[in-house]
């Protein structure tokens, strides 16, 4: 599988039958390596409501018909909107035809809009893919939880993981999720795309070396196959 960083916690995975899109925010994010009209993709993983993982999810699934999948309420929302959907939940699996894709938990919150008056969006999600023999987990918005240890029974190929801090996992809970998960390698994310969470990937990378993990800290635009 072929992982192409976009920016944030922005993801395209290229499997054998199917592009997949993580959390698109690219018109409103400055350091974005793509605009959301030039992205070509067939499914749309969505790990919460958040503006900043859903922002540009309608505009890319009308004009390349994919189908969003993301949780039973962010689900409804935009099928209202007119997208095509697939709604789910955390622990449930589907087959889809690129492969297998479980909800998994995070702890986090999950709404639309701001103010007085936010949308309910369900629960914060993590987003498991299993296609093409690899395994492939993306933490969305989370906190550091006990839990992850379960994710390491699937054999992780790649974890992608937030490192800000202030709205999710700061590097130092990042380390310990590593130590949690196992995955053959780690690709930081979430981090430098406002000034509060400002990170250093590159350091991160360094003390992740220093407990045997391996992490590769993508700029937006690279790609790696795993
Ligand atoms: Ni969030
Ligand atoms: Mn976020």
């Amino acid at each position: 599988m072929k992982l192409t960083y976009y920016g944030h916690s922005c993801f395209l995975l290229e499997t054998a039958k199917a592009r997949l899109l993580f959390d698109p925010y690219l018109d409103d994010n400055s350091l974005a390596s793509i605009k959301a009209a030039d992205v070509q993709c067939d499914f749309i993983l969505l790990s919460h409501a958040h503006d900043d993982h859903t922002g540009d999810a309608l505009s890319i699934a009308k004009r390349c018909a994919a189908t969003i999948i993301a949780n039973y309420e962010i689900s409804e929302y935009f099928s209202a909107k007119g997208a095509k959907t697939h709604g789910m939940n955390p622990g449930g699996a589907h087959l889809f035809p690129f492969g297998r894709v479980k909800l998994t938990l995070a702890h986090h919150t999950s709404s639309m809009g701001a103010g007085l008056t936010p949308i309910y969006g369900g629960v914060a999600c993590g987003l498991l893919v299993q296609a093409d023999g690899k395994s492939l987990y993306h933490a969305g918005d989370t906190a550091l939880f006990m839990d992850m240890q379960l994710l390491a029974r699937v054999g992780l190929d790649v974890a992608l993981l937030p490192i800000g801090d202030n709205f999710t996992m700061g590097p130092e809970d990042a380390l310990i999720a590593l130590d949690f998960l196992k995955p053959k390698v780690a690709v930081p994310m979430h981090y430098n795309t406002w000034p509060g969470i400002a990170q250093d990937p590159s350091a991160f990378a360094a003390q992740a070396a220093g407990k045997g993990h391996t992490v590769r800290a993508l700029k937006p635009g690279e790609t790696l196959e795993a």
